[in-house]
């Protein structure tokens, strides 16, 4: 058996921890594994690289990042690079490929899969957005990232008797805004699910102060929509992937609240940080039993699958069942979020 693998989309942490399961579950069946570097593109290019279990590989288990590097490829240079691809694979004779991705690189491999391509996906992402599974690996270490984050603006400020609007990531969804609003103690948290209204921001926050408190902090996700014809979001512009540009919403919140109110405001955009560095337990945990059953089902010829976790179990669903919608926030977590708010 010889089983390729690639890394796709924004990094996060736990893909050189599923590179390493991957290389050596598959020493164990005694598969041998090639890895394609930078993504989609890497296969297209036949950029390749042999991965071998031994103390490189072993030491990739708390690295952040991906060894093998990343990237996008648009929906319509699949179509044009499918017969590259399928030579590529054929003339390294590759059994199965195994996709290691959020939303965009399982979408990609769904359609490899549905045109002849054997294909398996491994769900990653700090936004954990991935219908059919409860977590995707990255997205409990940014948490903990975002949360230590919120940690330490509640000492600064207490101490500037400030209101400070932290922005994270979560482009479509409130996740990470959410568990690391709620695991931080903010007195608001605004996530894609839940339009806002500026003016409810303001009268939330008027009245925490006047009830005495002499500080704030509201969460934001980069991904936030105000309430129609509520905020001026300005001109959307986009990437080349179509994407939405995310113009910095929490600075743009924090400058209406510090000019409506008599309350000193600032902004945090922590960015890449919680994409970056090494995974925690839990991330190490969940990657490495993905990279195991990913290798299990590839051994087992169970191609078009993508390996997901159902409350204890791994488990494997159809490429249909993972990215068939983004997975949001259900109103049950929305009630918990909001009861303790203010
Ligand atoms: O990994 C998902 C994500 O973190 C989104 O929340 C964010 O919008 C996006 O990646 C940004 O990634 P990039 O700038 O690498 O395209």
């Amino acid at each position: 058996m010889h089983i390729a693998i690639l890394t796709s989309g924004g990094d996060c942490q736990g893909l050189n921890a599923v590179i390493r399961g991957i290389v050596r579950a598959s020493a164990d069946h005694g598969a041998t594994v090639t890895g394609y570097q930078d993504g989609w593109k890497g296969l297209v290019q036949d950029k390749k690289i042999s991965l071998h279990d031994g103390p490189d590989i072993d030491r990739l288990l708390l690295r952040g990042g991906t060894v093998l590097g990343t990237g996008r490829m648009k929906t319509a240079d699949f179509t044009r690079c499918l017969d590259v691809i399928k030579d590529n694979l054929a003339a390294a004779k590759v059994d199965v490929l195994i996709a290691i991705g959020g939303e965009g690189t399982l979408k990609g491999a769904k359609w490899l899969h549905d045109n002849g391509v054997p294909v398996i996906g491994v769900p990653k992402t700090i936004d954990n957005d991935v219908d059919s599974t409860d977590f995707t690996f990255g997205f409990d270490s940014a948490v903990a990232i975002a949360t230590d984050a919120v940690d330490r603006l509640h000492t600064t400020a207490e101490s500037h008797k400030r209101v400070m609007v932290v922005e994270v990531m979560g482009r479509h969804v409130g996740w990470l805004a959410m568990q690391a609003g709620m695991a931080g103690g903010a007195h608001d948290i605004l996530i894609p699910e839940v339009p806002f209204n500026i003016d409810e921001v303001c009268k939330r926050m008027s009245r925490r102060f006047a009830m005495g408190e002499t500080y704030g902090i509201i969460v934001v996700a980069e991904g936030v929509e105000p309430v129609e014809g509520t905020f001026d979001m300005g001109e959307p512009e986009y990437d080349s992937f179509g994407h939405r540009k995310l113009e910095g919403i929490g600075a743009k919140i924090a400058d209406i609240i510090g000019a409506r109110l008599d309350i000193d405001v600032r902004s945090t955009e922590l960015g890449y940080v919680q994409r970056g560095g090494t995974p925690t337990a839990f991330d190490r945990v969940l990657a490495t039993r993905y990279a195991v059953n990913a290798t299990r089902a590839a051994m087992n010829g169970n191609v078009g699958s993508v390996v997901v976790l159902r409350g204890e179990q791994i488990e494997l669903a159809s490429f249909e069942e993972a990215v068939g919608r983004l997975k949001t926030v259900p109103q049950s977590d929305i009630d918990s979020m909001t009861a303790l708010l203010g």
